[in-house]
């Protein structure tokens, strides 16, 4: 399997989140991705705790890589992730992102997914400020901008989003990170265009995708948009 995020070229990724999936075939809608134009599947874990919502865990993770042909990107929204980045390489992620909010002990962490030959990747909330990633900033291979509170898919898009990725844009090219723009929360084809433009790499799609008539050509409109 290619492993892509790997220079600081600039890519145009899209990521369908399967928590919008149909769990009851989940089978089908991770062969779905494989045959589509999607370059990654974002798994979405929520622990009740970190946010007000559960979602599913490591097995369910495990069972998606047995038939993604995609790389599996990890988004912990859960306390104590430390705990969990072993698992979760185990069960299949090639990339992990905790939340800023969630880790005490951010830089300790981060070296943690890397020890596990994971790309490190740090989301902040819509209302984190970017500037608290400026110290950490050049070990990170991802930011995942939240652009909806985490906790629950087929949420409203933040407007104020597009601002912080502008600012996020400037940071990273002058600190010659390498990392990598996610934005995360009510992307649509209304503007996945924009965010591109703005320097986003990687857009998350759930309910856009899955609750399309044709979820194959939606992920190439993103795609391409
Ligand atoms: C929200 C999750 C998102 C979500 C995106 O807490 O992190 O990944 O699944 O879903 P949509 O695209 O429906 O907002
Ligand atoms: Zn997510």
């Amino acid at each position: 399997m290619k492993y892509i995020l790997t220079s600081n070229e600039m890519k145009r990724l899209i990521a369908p989140s399967i928590l919008a999936a149909n769990f009851a075939e989940l089978g089908k809608d991770i062969e779905l991705i494989n045959q589509s134009e999607a370059d990654w599947i974002h798994v979405d874990i929520m622990d009740g705790v970190f946010v007000p919502n559960i979602s599913f865990g490591i097995p369910i993770c495990e069972a998606v890589k047995k038939t993604a042909k995609k790389p599996i990107d990890v988004h912990l929204m859960i306390v104590n992730p430390e705990r969990y980045i072993g698992s979760f390489k185990n069960a299949g992620a090639q990339s992990i992102s905790v939340h800023y909010e969630a880790c005490p002990h951010l830089q300790s962490v981060i070296t943690q997914i890397k020890s596990f030959r994971c790309k490190a990747g740090v989301a902040i909330n819509p209302h984190t400020p970017i500037s608290v990633l400026e110290d950490i900033i050049q070990d990170l291979d991802m930011i995942n901008l939240m652009s909806v509170n985490p906790g629950f898919g087929g949420q409203k898009f933040i407007p104020h989003t597009f601002t912080k990725l502008e600012k996020l844009r400037n940071m990273i090219d002058k600190s010659g990170s390498h990392a990598l723009i996610e934005i995360d929360g009510g992307v649509n084809s209304e503007n996945a265009h924009k965010l591109f433009e703005l320097g986003a790499n990687v857009l998350v799609a759930g309910n856009i995708v899955f609750s399309s008539q044709n979820p194959s050509e939606m992920i190439t409109m993103l795609k391409h948009s």
